[in-house]
């Protein structure tokens, strides 16, 4: 049969229309498949059952609009024979509404496809947790610091706050260290070209702290220090002291005993023991080093304590007369203690660290460790 016989024929026409149809219709007859959930959509995704979706209303278009081979056809019932008119008319009627039919089951399954894909990306589980923001804690450093702040302000004492710049008087001459001491050395620091220091050590606030207040007066101070040490795992040219002072008529060695010994306990438990040793500092007279009782062992000796039973915590003594001078306070009336002790030797110690130097770097993964 020619392409002009079918043109002519208004039966061919509409066969040729429907063939037509049935081949373009092929990509989108999975969707129509009688299913639940068709293979078709196995792997589809939303943007693409979209286009498929587009497509298909184009088919329709083109297959039943107006301008289709279809309504051509359809149109072409005037030259079909008076009595083969009923069984065209069928005929057409029968194409159009299998055409129809196939395209809106596959333009209903594209279409909730796309709605619970739709909705599926728009899900919100409310039952989900809400995302926290991470919480962070205080560094291992400010916690043992505030510790021994709350067990110091219930026996009275006051909180100094001291500057880390400190002049030459401060740091030496008013705590009886004048120029060329030893103990200038061991404690040499970082200068500034106009005369001012880090300072060496919190016995600095000693002095502010009695020329600003007078006698009779307890604090502590706690802070940083520097010194111009070379780093290693015990040492960090920066690192954090407590200082305490106390001064009153009549303060002896014995009120620095109990004291200290009254710390350490609260700090480490009801067991702890204290030791003083004699040493020499030049602020004070006399002057002792104090060590408790291995806060791990108990004194039997661990490695903590390197098998000896004790810690070696810190510096202390009587205070020397020549500082009180300097300070403003008359030996002759006032007498007191002070004391000195390192925090990050503390925290090194009680958090088992093999290096000082962590506590310094600010790595997360290391101070989350603490909390
Ligand atoms: N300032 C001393 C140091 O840094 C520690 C110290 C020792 C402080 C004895 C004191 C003290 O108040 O009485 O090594």
């Amino acid at each position: 049969m020619t392409e002009s016989q079918s043109q002519e024929d208004p039966k061919l026409q509409v066969e040729a229309a429907r063939k037509a149809f049935e081949q373009e219709f092929e990509r989108f007859a999975g969707f129509a498949e009688e299913s639940a959930t068709p293979l078709a959509f196995s792997s589809l995704s939303l943007s693409q059952a979209e286009t498929e979706q587009r497509l298909l209303t184009d088919l329709r278009t083109r297959h039943l609009g107006k301008k289709s081979a279809f309504a051509a056809g359809k149109k072409m019932i005037g030259r079909v024979s008076p009595d083969e008119r009923a069984a065209f008319g069928q005929m057409v009627q029968q194409n159009e509404a299998e055409i129809t039919g196939k395209i809106a089951r596959a333009e209903q399954a594209l279409t909730s496809f796309i709605e619970s894909a739709r909705t599926e990306r728009e899900r919100i589980d409310v039952t989900l947790p809400g995302r926290r923001p991470r919480r962070g804690h205080l560094h291992p450093i400010t916690m043992l610091r505030e510790r021994v702040e709350d067990i110091f302000v219930a026996l009275g004492y006051a909180i100094e706050d001291g500057r880390e710049i400190e002049t030459d008087f401060y740091n030496f001459d008013a705590l009886n260290i004048p120029q060329n001491h030893p103990a200038r050395a061991s404690q040499d620091t970082f200068y500034t070209s106009d005369g001012f220091a880090l300072r060496s050590q919190t016995s600095t606030v000693q002095i502010h702290a009695m020329q600003r207040r007078g006698a009779p007066l307890r604090m502590i101070a706690p802070g940083r220090v520097f010194r111009r040490d070379t780093p290693d795992p015990t040492h960090n040219p920066m690192f954090f002291q407590v200082e305490g002072l106390c001064v009153d008529r009549g303060i002896s060695m014995a009120h620095l005993k109990g004291t200290v010994a009254e710390f350490l306990r609260q700090m480490f438990g009801a067991q702890t023991t204290t030791r003083f040793r004699p040493s020499y500092f030049p602020f004070t007279e006399p002057s002792a080093e104090f060590d408790f009782s291995c806060f791990k062992c108990g004194g039997k000796g661990c490695r903590i304590c390197k098998n000896s039973g004790w810690i070696e915590l810190g510096g202390s003594g009587m205070v020397h007369p020549n500082v009180l001078r300097a300070a403003g306070v008359d030996p002759e009336i006032y007498s007191g203690f002070a004391f000195g002790l390192g925090i990050d030797r503390m925290a090194a110690l009680m958090y088992g660290l093999d290096d000082i130097r962590l506590l310094f770097e600010n790595d997360v993964r290391f101070l989350e460790q603490f909390d």
